[in-house]
């Protein structure tokens, strides 16, 4: 059976609809009267000339309606007695056998428990039977263009007649805050699904430990990886994975994959899982040939120390901003420790000194997307952040990265990159670690890489 059809048949089978159909009463209840909403799906996105990517649905029409295919529509009228009708690609025998099954109008129904649907060619044409007569519309300009030409032609229409045929809706409201506030609070099942996104992604990564050798090269773990996640479940990766041996783990977004592992070198390893449209987002240090040389072991200690710190800090009430501060304040206490910073703390802080080995956030929310929707802070100033409430879930990622060339590193030290990244979810008194599976205690590692399963 092929992986769609997998899917498919997962996603009809389990509970995920009836998540989704709660997840877009939130959302009914969370509009304001009198409105509508219009959100798409995502179209297929060309790979070269005439074949196209895997498709992947956007992360707000998946968490409203569980639809799988592309180029759909969802409608969605507050106070309607049937509210949610779905815009689906017809049944096309011919279509079908070229490219792949579609629900059509039928299984959007009785499969994806639409009130009703209909084909989408026919969305153009009803569009002022959609909102004619509503004060609101729900809808993000901007990301669909097309669909974004077919809304302003039905309003440049409607002015050309002066309003004469029919009232349409004078608001234009962005959906995104509310969906990326509820996105930001996640349900039980939500972590659920996580925690197996997390769970698949961190026994890559311990078969990842097992197999690494030198000699081997990046993109054999890459694959061993991936055909794993595949195997458990998985649709695939939640993002490209970084798989950098030595100075290449210097590099924060290494995705060639492609070079051979050095004995005496570090790998380091940024890889998660996609399960049911959820993403897990692991990373994890290690030495190529099983044993931390002293040096490495000495910067990977610092991390460790600085990832736990933040894990423990991951909790009620603290907020994003401090969460940051606190990590850089440790770190650059961290690099003075390693000879890489002298000065005080305060000034190296000020002076933003700690950016040449630690330039970016210690984390991001995660969710359905691997950076997940919801904003980080509650001003439109972007001053003030917000403080961690239960639900929320979070990656703990800080790194130290000391360039190859880094002259005024001790040399020990230099071309070494770390980074620890572990997924928090926050609980009503404290947190869960939904990546804890794999080990990131450097002994533990050691002695995992020289036992007996390694072959
Ligand atoms: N893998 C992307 C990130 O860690 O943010
Ligand atoms: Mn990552
Ligand atoms: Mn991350």
């Amino acid at each position: 059976m092929g992986i769609i059809s997998v899917f498919l048949k997962r996603t009809i089978c389990g509970k995920l609809i009836c998540n989704m159909r709660d997840q877009l009463k939130r959302f009914i209840d969370a509009m304001e009267p009198d409105s509508v909403a219009i959100i798409p799906a995502a179209h297929e996105q060309v790979r070269s000339y005439d074949t196209e990517f895997k498709f992947r649905q956007d992360s707000d029409f998946w968490y409203l309606t569980g639809f799988p295919e592309p180029d759909a529509v969802a409608v969605i009228t507050k106070g309607a007695k049937n509210p949610y009708t779905l815009y689906v690609r017809p049944r096309d025998p011919m279509m079908e056998t070229w490219f792949g099954r579609r629900q059509g109008v039928e299984g959007a129904v009785k499969n994806y428990k639409a009130d009703k649907a209909y084909s989408i060619e026919k969305f153009e044409g009803d569009l002022g039977k959609i909102l004619d007569g509503h004060e609101r519309l729900y809808y993000r300009f901007a990301v669909d263009k097309k669909l974004d030409q077919t809304l302003l032609t039905y309003f440049t229409e409607q002015r050309v007649q002066r309003l004469k045929t029919a009232y349409p809706p004078h608001t234009i409201i962005d959906p995104t805050p509310i969906l990326g506030e509820m996105r930001l609070h996640k349900s039980a099942k939500e972590i659920e699904l996580m925690q197996t996104a997390g769970n698949i992604a961190a026994e890559a990564h311990i078969l990842a430990m097992k197999k690494v050798k030198p000699g081997m090269n990046e993109a054999q773990v890459e694959a061993l990886m991936e055909a794993y996640m595949k195997d458990k479940g998985a649709s695939g990766v939640a993002y490209n994975s970084i798989v950098g041996g030595g100075e290449n783990a210097t590099i924060l977004h290494y995705v060639e994959n492609n070079m051979p592992l050095k004995d005496g070198d570090l790998i380091l390893i940024d890889a998660g899982a996609e399960y049911q449209g959820y993403a897990s987002d692991i990373t994890r240090t290690f030495p190529v040939n099983g044993k931390f040389t002293k040096a490495q072991r000495e910067v990977y200690d610092v991390v460790l120390d600085v990832q736990l710190k933040c894990i423990d800090f991951t909790i009620v009430g603290n907020t994003h901003l401090q969460r940051q501060e606190y990590s850089i304040e440790l770190l650059t206490e961290g690099m003075k420790k390693l000879g890489l910073l002298k000065g005080k703390t305060k000034d190296l802080i000020k002076k933003k000194a700690y950016m040449k080995y630690y330039m970016h956030g210690v984390g991001h929310w995660l969710g359905l997307d691997v950076h997940d929707a919801g904003r980080y802070y509650v001003d439109q100033q972007a001053t003030k952040s917000k403080p961690y409430a239960p639900g929320m879930v979070l990656t703990v990622e800080p790194g130290l990265y000391i360039p190859p060339d880094d002259k005024t590193a001790p040399a020990k030290y230099r071309g070494i990159g770390i980074r620890i990244e572990d997924d928090v979810v926050v609980t009503k008194d404290g947190n869960l670690n939904l990546t804890a599976k794999v080990t990131k205690d450097p002994d533990e590692i050691e002695a995992l890489m020289q036992g007996p399963a390694r072959k």
